[in-house]
């Protein structure tokens, strides 16, 4: 699955707006306009993010920490994924883990060594697609109570199933 991450821009913002979550997923991540919403609010998380584009569709959503300096509990880094959304029609088509290689590779290319990220607890939530692509507990929670995860960037990711 070939995916692009573009800038969301006056043309594109009401389309990528238009990205949804399936139904009961809003337990695990806030809609693009919240995300969008909560970067401008929280400018010192060190917000990056992108549209996800198949073709001229785009059809998710992603947003970094762009290598913050780490203030723990709150602030974990220097490199984070602070947001997933593949739109629920094109879920499990390949792109959430095509989005993650394309985000690895950016880390890496600015010298990071590890991402990082969070997930709630729950049924139907996103633990089973981190641990797919070889995220791992780092053995500790955020102070909202969700799981922190961390990928080493030496290795590739595994192959899809
Ligand atoms: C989680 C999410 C980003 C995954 O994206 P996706 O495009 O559906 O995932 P992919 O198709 O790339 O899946 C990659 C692998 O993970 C597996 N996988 C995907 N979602 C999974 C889930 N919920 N549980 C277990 N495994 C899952 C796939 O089967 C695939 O495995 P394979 O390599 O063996 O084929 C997407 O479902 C989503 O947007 N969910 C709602 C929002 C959310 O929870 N975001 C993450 C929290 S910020």
């Amino acid at each position: 699955m070939a995916v692009e991450l573009r800038e969301i821009t006056d043309d594109n913002r009401d389309a990528v707006l238009a990205v949804r979550l399936a139904p009961g997923q809003d337990r695990f991540v806030t809609s693009v306009l919240d995300s969008i919403d909560e970067a401008e609010d929280n400018q010192e998380g060190k917000p990056w993010y992108r549209a996800v584009y198949v073709g001229d569709e785009p059809v998710g959503f992603v947003m970094l920490s762009w290598d913050l300096d780490p203030c723990p509990p709150d602030m974990n880094g220097p490199w984070f994924l602070w947001k997933l959304i593949v739109d629920e029609r094109h879920q499990r088509r390949g792109i959430g883990r095509e989005v993650v290689a394309r985000v690895v590779e950016i880390v890496r290319a600015e010298g990071g060594t590890e991402l990082l990220t969070s997930h709630v607890v729950g049924e139907g939530g996103p633990a089973g697609f981190y641990a797919r692509l070889g995220f791992v507990p780092r053995g500790d929670l955020d102070p909202d109570g969700e799981v922190i995860l961390r990928l080493p960037l030496q290795d590739a990711l595994p192959d899809a199933g």
